[in-house]
């Protein structure tokens, strides 16, 4: 296994787990979006993949499951990039919400599939029932608040089901994983806030890599 912990992060690496079964899952994933243009199918076609993904152990880092007090996301929530693809089409990615914290309402732009691989989460989703994110000004109506459990997950589809908030109800911190058709955490996307209306830009970044732009910008 590669101790990460002393090396500089190169944001044009695009493996951040030493892990076989990561790299077979990541090539099943690429042929799969290759050979199926339609992202709904897609998504249906790798459930099976991600289903054993979820219920297999050992594989994430234990650097990688710990929450970060640094992050972009706030509340101590760690954002790890397990896998990155170079031309921004894909990553898996984990995040760490601890015990008690809840994400900020947030969209992610993309297709995707995200479960829950520790602990348990309230999960709130919203849909844009008037204005539009870009103007800054949205109004939400909550669609689903579901509590989620280890094992489970659910697939994104924009506009569908693309914009959330997660909070931990478990006593340990809660792990999901993400498989998303975009940089995740290097797009501008969006937060809302449901009782304003009030729409803001914001990139989590990840905790583990810096951005492209922000690694160039670092002197
Ligand atoms: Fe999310």
């Amino acid at each position: 296994m590669c101790d990460f912990s002393n090396e500089t992060p190169d944001p044009n690496k695009e493996w951040f787990v030493d892990s076989p079964f990561i790299t077979r899952f990541i090539e099943h994933v690429r042929e799969r979006m290759e050979a199926q243009p339609d992202r709904a199918l897609l998504l249906e076609e790798l459930k099976p993949a991600f289903t054993e993904l979820m219920n297999s152990e050992g594989w994430l880092p234990e650097e990688y499951a710990t929450p970060d007090e640094t992050s972009g996301m706030g509340g101590g929530i760690g954002q790890y990039a397990l896998y990155r693809a170079g031309d921004g089409s894909l990553t898996l990615f984990s995040l760490v919400v601890p015990a008690g914290s809840s994400t900020p309402v947030h969209d992610h732009l993309a297709w995707g599939l995200i479960g829950l691989y520790q602990g348990s989460q309230r999960e709130q989703v919203y849909a844009v029932a008037d204005g539009d994110p870009d103007s800054g000004h949205a109004q939400l109506e909550l669609t689903k608040d579901v509590h989620v459990d280890t094992g489970e997950f659910f697939p994104l589809l924009p506009p569908k089901d693309d914009i959330h908030r997660v909070t931990t109800t478990s006593e340990e911190a809660s792990i999901s994983i993400h498989l998303l058709g975009n940089d995740t955490g290097c797009v501008t996307r969006h937060s809302y806030e449901p009782e304003t209306s009030v729409v803001k830009s914001f990139r989590s970044g990840y905790s583990n890599l810096p951005c492209d732009d922000e690694s160039e910008a670092a002197d």
